[in-house]
């Protein structure tokens, strides 16, 4: 039987080495309260997301809403699609992304490497965000082709649910002692699939969700932003996994923030994050002096920096968007410096 706590020694599928991702310590205060990164970046396509992928795909199998030889139907900012791609490969599906122009290149690419099919819902040159466009356009595909299936994650509970093993991992390394988790909030998917699984075992374990400044789900105002594959930006709908029951905090981090915390993090310690986890990162850093004696506080990592090497990592691209705050990096790194022991 596969352990879903252990890597197996020796795989025949990409998808058997999901899960059982690291935890990375970060912090820790003088009075031994810490702060652990879950490093989902060490699932196969470099995300979290191909936890979920996999799961919606095994449901609509199950369901009977998938058979050979179908095809998978997807409005992705790249991550998801990265993992319905293998997934999809592994299977015999044929897999359809719909796409807009500001989601990564290299997550664009990584997706047609692995055989997806790629349909932009924007013309060259159309960086804006267009998440309500994709999903209209993957319904309409769904319907109109036989045979496919559009896996809709915003409002599939298999979303959701493909995150429980997060939780069950979380609980064994560190024996049920975690009282604070923090997470990106897109979908919902990952922070509240994690979250409801833990609170089974942990009941008073608080929820902190993160969004960017400029996503609606805990409120206005509405504005462009360029953290990547997380938030809801306007036009689009709040997905129906984004719990609010379940979370005690929801909170909004700007790019500038986001971005100058994950830029600190490579730098300091040789760890890459992606954009949306330095949103993740910042706020629980400014939680970490306020914690009890002996806390500990899990960021979940959604994806590592890698793939934002043109964009969050690139000097140029953040000096064209007003996104390079050195004042802000300062403090970031003498908060992150204060609490860093690694000896
Ligand atoms: C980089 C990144 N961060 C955060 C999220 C948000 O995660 P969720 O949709 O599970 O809320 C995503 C989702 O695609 C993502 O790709």
């Amino acid at each position: 039987m596969h352990d879903p706590l252990r890597r197996p020694a020796v795989v025949t599928r990409v998808s058997e080495l999901i899960g059982a991702t690291p935890l990375f310590e970060l912090c820790r205060t003088e009075n031994d309260s810490r702060l652990l990164l879950k490093l989902e970046q060490f699932n196969p396509t470099g995300t979290a997301k191909i936890r979920m992928a996999r799961q919606m795909v095994l449901d609509a199998e199950h369901r009977g809403r998938l058979r050979p030889g179908g095809r998978i139907i997807e409005s992705t900012s790249g991550n998801t699609g990265l993992g319905l791609a293998v997934v999809a490969a592994e299977r015999g599906y044929g897999f359809t992304a719909v796409v807009d122009r500001h989601a990564c290149a290299g997550k664009l690419r990584g997706m047609k490497a692995l055989g997806a099919e790629l349909v932009y819902v924007a013309e060259e040159g159309n960086e804006e965000l267009a998440t309500a466009a994709r999903e209209e356009l993957a319904a309409r595909m769904a319907r109109e082709s036989p045979g496919a299936f559009f896996t809709e994650q915003h409002d599939n509970p298999a979303n959701a649910a493909g995150y429980h093993p997060v939780a069950r991992e979380l609980d064994a390394a560190l024996d049920g002692r975690i009282d604070v988790l923090v997470g990106a909030v897109g979908t919902g998917g990952g922070l509240c699939g994690t979250g409801r699984a833990l609170r089974a075992t942990v009941p008073d374990v608080r929820i902190v969700g993160v969004e960017p400044k400029g996503s609606i789900a805990f409120g206005g105002p509405a504005h462009e932003y360029y953290q990547s594959g997380t938030g809801t930006p306007e036009g689009a709908s709040i997905g129906a996994l984004v719990d609010f029951d379940l979370i005690d905090e929801g909170v909004k981090v700007g790019d500038v923030e986001a971005f100058a915390t994950a830029r600190v993090v490579a730098r300091r310690t040789g760890l890459l994050i992606g954009g949306s986890a330095g949103g993740v990162v910042y706020e629980a850093l400014t939680r970490l002096a306020s914690l009890p004696p002996g806390a500990t506080m899990v960021a979940l990592v959604n994806d590592g920096g890698e793939k934002y090497m043109d964009t969050v990592f690139d000097d140029d691209w953040m000096h064209a968007r007003g996104l390079v705050a050195p004042e802000v990096e300062r403090e970031i790194e003498e908060t992150l410096m204060k609490f860093r022991r690694t000896f």
